[in-house]
C-alpha cells in the first residue's frame, strides 16, 4: 500500500545520530532521559560482574517486579527490552484483526507484520487524543502507547479501560510512563490488559535491554514458551531486580517531576519561535513540533552537529513534524536559541 512504502517503520532516534557530517554534539533525538545510567546502578551492575559464570535466574527479578506492581510472579515477564516484548507478542496472539492505534512507535506494528500479521491502522489527529468510541470495534487486538511517543499524550487510563471487550487483547507500551509523576494512568496493575515496560528511559540502560511484561498468567505462559532460552542477561535481570527497590522507584518519581519543569521550560521557549505549533497537550520527557520550515531546519541543526528527530516515519505525520527530547533548561536554550535564529534567517 502507499502509505506503508513512504514509511520506514525501522527508523529510531538513534539513527538520527549516525553518519551526520559533523559529529552529533547534542542530542535531542534520542529519548534516553539520562546520559549515564545513576553511579548507583552501575555498582549493582559491577558486582554483577562476579556472577556471570552462572545461566541467568530471573526468579528475584521476576517476584521484585511483581511485587513493584501488585502482581503474581506467574504475571510478569522478564524481557531483552520492550522491543522482544513486541516480538514475543506478535508470535503469540493470534489475532483474526490486529489494530495499531497511531501516531506511536513504530515496533509493535513492525513486530506483528513480521510475524504476519495484516495490520489496521487507528490515526489519531488533532491534539491526539484518544476517542475510544472512534476506535473500530472488529479488531481483536490493539495495541497503543501511553504516554504516546511520538505525540506525548498521556491518554487517560480510563479510555484505554474502555476499548475492552469480549475477546479482545488490549496491549499498551509504557515504556515512557515511568516520566510521569505518581505514573498516573498506568494500566501495570490491571488484571486482564496487557502492560509492557522498559528501563531503558529512565535509568539510561539502552544498551543492556532490559524491560518487562505484566499480563494474565496464561498469556505469560505462552510468551515464555517462545522467548529464547537464557534471553535477559544476568545483568539486565540485576538492574530490574534494582530499580524496584523503593529508594529507586523514589528517585524516578523526582527524576519526572524535574522533567515536567524541564517540559515547561522547553514549551515556553519554543512558543517564541514563529510559525511553531505544538498542537498535543505534552506530558512526556518528549515534544512533537509542527513548523512549516521542519525538513530545513532539522538540516540546519544537524549541520551544526545539533539532533532533532524527523517525525516523518511515524504513521500519520508528514515532513513537517520534529520531535525534540526534554532536556535540561541549558541544553534547551541552546536548542530553541539556534531554531529561533535559523527560522528568522529566512523571513
Ligand atoms: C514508546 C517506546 N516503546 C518501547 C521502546 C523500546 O524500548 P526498549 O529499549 O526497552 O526496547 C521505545 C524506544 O525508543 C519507545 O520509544
Amino acid at each position: 500500500m502507499a502509505e506503508e512504502a513512504r514509511e520506514d517503520l525501522r527508523h529510531h532516534g538513534d539513527a538520527e545520530l549516525l553518519d551526520a557530517e559533523v559529529p552529533i554534539r547534542h542530542d535531542f533525538a534520542v529519548n534516553v532521559r539520562v546520559k549515564e545510567p545513576p553511579r548507583w546502578l552501575r555498582d549493582r551492575l559491577a558486582e554483577g560482574l562476579e556472577t556471570l559464570a552462572a545461566y541467568p535466574d530471573a526468579r528475584a527479578a521476576t517476584e521484585a517486579v511483581a511485587e513493584r506492581h501488585g502482581r503474581t510472579p506467574d504475571e510478569v515477564l522478564l524481557t531483552s527490552g520492550a522491543a522482544e516484548a513486541f516480538v514475543l507478542l506478535a508470535r503469540v496472539l493470534r489475532p483474526r484483526r490486529a489494530l495499531v492505534v497511531h501516531p506511536q512507535f513504530t515496533e509493535p506494528e513492525a513486530a506483528l507484520r513480521g510475524a504476519g500479521h495484516a495490520v489496521e491502522r487507528h490515526i489519531l489527529t488533532g491534539d491526539f487524543t484518544l476517542d475510544s468510541e472512534k476506535v473500530p470495534t472488529g479488531p481483536d487486538l490493539v495495541m497503543l502507547g501511553n504516554p504516546t511517543n511520538p505525540t506525548s499524550v498521556l491518554h487517560p487510563a480510563s479510555a484505554i479501560e474502555s476499548l475492552r471487550g469480549a475477546g479482545r487483547t488490549v496491549v499498551v507500551d509504557e515504556a515512557f510512563i515511568d516520566g510521569i509523576p505518581g505514573e498516573t494512568e498506568s494500566l501495570a496493575g490491571h488484571p486482564d490488559i496487557v502492560v509492557i515496560r522498559s528501563l531503558t528511559k529512565t535509568w539510561g540502560l539502552a544498551g543492556l535491554r532490559v524491560g518487562y511484561v505484566l499480563a494474565p498468567a496464561p498469556i505469560v505462559r505462552a510468551l515464555k514458551e517462545v522467548q529464547p532460552l537464557w534471553s535477559v542477561s544476568s545483568l539486565a535481570l540485576i538492574a530490574a531486580r534494582a530499580v524496584c527497590d523503593p529508594d529507586a522507584v523514589a528517585e524516578a518519581e523526582a527524576l519526572a517531576k524535574q522533567a515536567d519543569q524541564d517540559r515547561d521550560h522547553l514549551l515556553a521557549r519554543l512558543a517564541e519561535v514563529p510559525g511553531l505549533v505544538v498542537p498535543a497537550a505534552s506530558r512526556a520527557p518528549f515534544v512533537l513540533v509542527r513548523a512549516p520550515d521542519a525538513v530545513r531546519i532539522r538540516a540546519r541543526l544537524r549541520a551544526e552537529g545539533i539532533a532533532v528527530r524527523r517525525g516523518d516515519t511515524f504513521p500519520g505525520l508528514g515532513p513537517e513534524w520534529l520531535r525534540v527530547a526534554v532536556r535540561d533548561r541549558a541544553a534547551t536554550d541552546l536548542l530553541v536559541d539556534r531554531w529561533h535564529q535559523l527560522t528568522e534567517a529566512v523571513r
